[in-house]
């Protein structure tokens, strides 16, 4: 799939998910075999790009490209303003949030909430567009089926942000109003990619090698999304590409191939955060891992337990290392459970 410039070496998409997606994260991902990851979104405020956690969020270093940023407000000149301050620190694309639902967000008007005003909206994208004409730099945009049942408006949206000059469009099957409940779904998708131009990604509850295919097949989207699916299981990108170019399921990893993953995973969340900070922010990653690594019964929750205890970089390496090599040893009449995920966000 072609994006500007960039050619992805596939159609799998990491989602933009903030505290969680961050930089390190991403990059395993990429390693583990997505061909396209979107940073978690930093504001357009610039009274806030100073702050640590958004130039945190907007260190790349190490990244393979392209590295797409995505930003969220709702004052098109501010917004246009971020994606040069973006572009001047690395991003070779930019996305606009209008799919996020959170509070945060909503309360200030800015993702999703921007569906209920589309006028705004194609202002948006439209100055955002030409801050980033200049500079040869992509423009997308991530959107959801609409603000609420009874407002889909995501085809119209998706046909005038077309118009206006993105040049990829992604959409989460659900509403605004749905938040994260009930379940995604596609037909919107199916028929925004019938009617536009630029490739269309979808999103949403895909957790499976089996569901990235019949997604893409029902849908004909040029691409797919992951991102709840993929906390603690980075290797879904793997597991999904090689269904897709085989349809064979891969077994489980081999967990020494995971703790060597695990490891490189904290020593570059460390880099990224400092110990404190690291520390602590890495116990959340290492709970989704053993949620879905196949452990014995009662195995995940007292590595939760452990991990939780300890606060130095060292003594959380050392955990997850033996932890790892204890696990290594044969498990009798345990099985793997391939859907460990659960909609728990
Ligand atoms: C913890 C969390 C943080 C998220 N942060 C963002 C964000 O920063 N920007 C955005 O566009 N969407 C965000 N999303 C939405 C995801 O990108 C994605 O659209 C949604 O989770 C549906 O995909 P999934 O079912 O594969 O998880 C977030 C979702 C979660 C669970």
């Amino acid at each position: 799939m072609q994006l500007g410039a960039f050619t992805l070496p596939n159609a799998l998409f990491v989602a933009p998910m903030a505290g969680v997606t961050d930089r390190p994260f991403r990059k395993l991902c990429k390693r583990l075999g997505a061909g396209y990851a979107v940073s978690e979104m930093v504001t357009s405020r610039p009274d806030l790009q100073d702050s640590l956690k958004t130039s945190r969020r907007a260190n790349h270093d190490g990244e393979a490209a392209p590295i797409a940023v995505q930003i969220a407000g709702t004052d098109a000149q501010m917004m246009a303003d971020a994606a040069r301050y973006n572009i001047d620190r690395g991003a070779q694309i930019i996305d606009i949030n209008m799919g996020c639902p959170a509070k945060k967000v909503c309360n200030k008007w800015a993702g999703s909430a921007l569906m209920q005003d589309e006028v705004l909206a194609i202002e948006i994208v439209e100055a955002v567009v030409a801050a980033c004409l200049p500079h040869n730099v992509p423009v997308t945009l991530k959107i959801r089926t609409g603000w609420c049942a009874s407002v889909r408006n995501a085809p119209t949206l998706a046909l005038a942000a077309e118009a206006a000059g993105i040049q990829m469009l992604t959409v989460h099957g659900r509403t605004r109003e749905q938040g994260y409940k009930g379940h995604a779904e596609h037909d919107t998708v199916a028929h925004i990619k019938s009617r536009l131009h630029i490739p269309v990604v979808a999103n949403g509850d895909i957790d499976s090698p089996q569901m990235a295919r019949e997604v893409l097949q029902r849908t004909g989207a040029d691409a797919i999304m992951i991102g709840r699916a993929a906390q603690g299981r980075p290797w879904i990108f793997r597991e999904i590409a090689h269904y897709l170019a085989t349809g064979e399921l891969l077994p489980p990893p081999d967990l020494q191939e995971v703790r060597t993953w695990l490891l490189d995973h904290l020593e570059d969340h460390y880099a990224l955060y400092g110990e404190y900070t690291g520390v602590r922010s890495a116990r959340k990653h290492l709970g989704w891992y053993a949620q879905a690594l196949p452990l014995p019964a009662g195995a995940a929750a007292a590595f939760r337990g452990r991990i939780n205890a300890l606060t130095t970089c060292e003594e959380q390496l050392r955990c997850v290392s033996e932890s790892l090599d204890e696990w290594s040893e044969p498990m009798p009449g345990h099985e793997y459970d391939p859907q460990p995920w659960r909609l728990a966000a």
